[in-house]
């Protein structure tokens, strides 16, 4: 079977951006990139900030982030009104944890592919509660049926406080059915909280087409926000019971603006966050998702005909339009946390390109993603050296 074709490339969307050029950023997954104009209109607040601090955080600051909360959920296809601007997933998922009124005996479900953070998170939350946390095995190739049915299987109504899925996964790079999911669940009476942390800009689902009780996304990886630029989006009979992690001075003014206003913190990231989405647009959002795709798909091919990986053995994310995508590792490399940490540096310092390197269910993965600032000859360039890497251990 040859090697697809990679999609065309965009001109000049590199120079829209401040990365090194010496170095292949094949990583935009983990931490995202912001567009220099998105800096430039980040700084111009910043410097209004600073001409009269009083006035930026007294006058009107509030009904700004209320008002660019309500542009980013519109783009996403949430409630505006039933959404709140968060700092990161991370903070969006602590809130609901800690919002649930957990007690002992209860239960969190969650699968095998979730974040780390989030499974450190929901332990937490057990240890301070006295429930109890139970993670369901999914195979890598689960379909969607499988998937939906192994979630209806392993739901304990009664019991079953919560269920904590992805809507795209990080380390396995699989696209999870989550309104199929959210369905079932719903039948058993089961909340969901949708860990969407590289939905926004990536994938097209709209929020309001999930249903999911709690569903929360980054703007700072795919959308080209500035960091700490997140939406927590929450089912009406869910928001009077939301409570932020930090009270201040609107907690009387309920749902959302007692998530948002969390004290003196930099506010900025969320109201650069359109100029995000001004840039997508202006390069055309279809074109820049069909274009991060196919890139993705074709980096994958590449890298995995040179590690010896048939096409047939490379993950399928399960679904159109993942921009990342994952390489199995020869057996024995990037097996463990550390191990995959130290590979993933020693890419980044002999071979000049940035990868995710993840340790999933006792195996190395390689995790690739596609953006308009990366070219074909970057992931043809990593295939090409990255076989000898690996070969001296
Ligand atoms: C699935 C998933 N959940 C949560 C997070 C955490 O995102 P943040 O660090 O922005 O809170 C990530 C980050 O990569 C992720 O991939």
């Amino acid at each position: 079977m040859s090697v697809p074709q990679p999609p065309e490339s965009i001109p000049g969307a590199r120079l829209l951006f401040s990365l090194d050029p010496a170095v292949s950023h094949l990583n935009h997954g983990s931490f995202g990139a912001v567009p220099v104009g998105v800096q430039r209109a980040q700084q111009r607040l910043r410097d209004e900030m600073e001409a009269n601090p009083l006035r930026f955080f007294t006058q009107g600051l509030v009904d700004r982030i209320a008002h660019t909360r309500r542009h980013l959920a519109g783009f996403l296809g949430a409630d505006p009104d039933g959404s709140a601007l968060v700092g990161n997933t991370t903070t969006g998922v602590a809130v609901v944890l800690q919002s649930m009124g957990l007690q002992p005996g209860d239960e969190i479900l969650s699968t095998d592919h979730g974040y780390g953070a989030v499974s450190l998170a929901i332990q937490r939350e057990c240890r301070r509660t006295g429930a109890v946390s139970r993670v369901l095995p999914i195979p890598l190739s689960a379909t969607d049926e499988q998937l939906v049915q192994i979630v209806r299987d392993g739901l304990r109504p009664g019991r079953t406080r919560l269920l904590v899925v992805d809507q795209l996964t990080s380390a396995t790079a699989k696209l999870f059915p989550t309104a199929a999911i959210v369905g079932v669940a719903r039948e058993h009476g089961v909340p969901v909280l949708v860990d969407a942390a590289h939905a926004p800009g990536m994938l097209p689902t709209t929020v309001a087409s999930i249903g999911a009780d709690f569903w929360v996304g980054n703007l700072h990886k795919w959308a080209y926000a500035p960091r700490g630029t997140a939406l927590l989006a929450v089912a009406p009979q869910w928001r009077d019971r939301i409570e932020p992690l930090v009270v201040s001075w609107e907690q009387e003014s309920g749902f959302p603006a007692r998530l948002e206003w969390q004290a003196t913190l930099d506010y900025t990231p969320w109201l650069a966050a359109p100029a995000g989405l001004f840039t997508m647009r202006s390069l055309g959002v279809d074109r820049v998702r069909a274009h991060n795709a196919a890139l993705a798909a074709y980096g994958q091919r590449v890298v995995g005909d040179a590690l010896g990986v048939p096409p047939a053995d490379l993950p399928d994310p399960g679904g159109p339009g993942v921009s990342l995508r994952l390489i199995p590792l020869p057996a024995g490399t990037g097996t463990t946390i550390d191990a995959a940490r130290a590979l993933q540096a020693r890419i980044g310092e002999r071979l000049a390109a940035e990868v995710a390197v993840m340790s999933w269910n006792g195996r190395g993965w390689l995790r690739l993603t596609g953006q308009v600032y990366n070219t074909a000859d970057e992931y043809e360039r990593l295939a090409t050296r990255l076989p000898a890497l690996l070969a001296q251990r």
